[in-house]
């Protein structure tokens, strides 16, 4: 292996010491913790392990948590009384329902009832407006933690060519306009894409999400490029792998995010931040 190690665990233990530390300072203040409500509706068992993930996070720096486990049949009408009661309560700053809800349940209803100074995922057509508009406040946190992944390998974003694998609305769709206001120059490859194996030669950046095992073969991979590996995927003998093939990859990248211990641990350090700005900003 040839490429530098992106340490996912570390940077996003440093980030999590800082907001530790920050919260200890406002509880001398006699200031409350931040608080964050999640939200799980159904069973779906990667979701429950985000999840779970998620919340002892919060409780490891000293946020205040409120967890609500819905049953795969809650409707609607009794998710969107609870966001109205989460919106007004004073001691909640930000709010998480994990996606992908049950089938039956529109989503879109669901992130615009959330107050958007709540709104800690950043998903509110608002935030994703201020993203756009190049004034971000409550940014997605796949995307951001990805950029702080970037920012610690040193190597300036402005004018390299980034290539986004994947066009979601939580991670590719973000992370596009993310690595845009950084002054990339930025092409996203989506599943109507063809000659993938050509833009993805171009990356010197390269950010995966597409959630298949293996996906990109490493021998496509541009020569020191940056890649950043979104997928964590299941094989059928328990082991977790990313959407790049890592070993061949690793072989001709600069950095490289493994999989796991890269971009997941990020998503939740930068959930814990959004939420400590949105108490700041907002809610103080
Ligand atoms: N499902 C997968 N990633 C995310 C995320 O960042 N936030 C929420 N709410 N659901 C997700």
């Amino acid at each position: 292996m040839t490429a530098q190690l992106i340490d996912g665990k570390v940077i996003a233990a440093d980030v999590r010491q800082k907001i530790q530390q920050e919260v200890a300072s406002r509880s001398a203040l006699d200031k409350r913790p931040p608080g964050l409500a999640v939200i799980l509706v159904g069973h779906d068992p990667a979701s429950q392990v985000y999840v779970g993930n998620k919340r002892r996070a919060c409780e490891q720096v000293g946020f205040y948590s409120r967890s609500y486990d819905l049953p795969d049949d809650t409707q609607l009408d009794q998710l969107l009384p609870l966001l109205d009661q989460l919106n007004a309560d004073p001691l909640i700053d930000g709010i998480l329902v994990q996606l992908p809800l049950p089938a039956h349940i529109d989503t879109t209803q669901v992130i615009e009832r959330i107050r958007p100074d709540k709104d800690v995922d950043g998903f509110h057509p608002y935030n994703i407006g201020r993203l756009a508009q190049r004034m971000p406040v409550l940014r997605p946190c796949t995307p951001m933690g990805i950029m702080t992944l970037i920012r610690s390998t040193g190597v300036r974003p402005q004018g390299l060519h980034a290539v986004v694998v994947g066009a979601s609305n939580i991670v590719g769709r973000p992370m596009s306009l993310e690595l845009l206001l950084r002054g990339c120059t930025t092409t996203t490859c989506h599943r109507f894409t063809e000659d993938l194996q050509y833009h993805v030669s171009q990356a010197d950046l390269l950010i995966v999400a597409v959630g298949k095992p293996n996906f990109i073969p490493g021998h496509w991979i541009k020569p020191g490029a940056i890649v950043i590996d979104v997928g964590i995927n299941r094989l059928e003998n328990g082991k977790l792998t990313g959407d790049v093939e890592f070993t061949t990859a690793a072989e001709r990248a600069g950095f490289i995010t493994p999989v796991p211990g890269g971009v997941g641990p990020m998503t939740i350090a930068s959930l814990l931040e959004n939420t400590l700005y949105a108490c700041k900003r907002y809610h103080s």
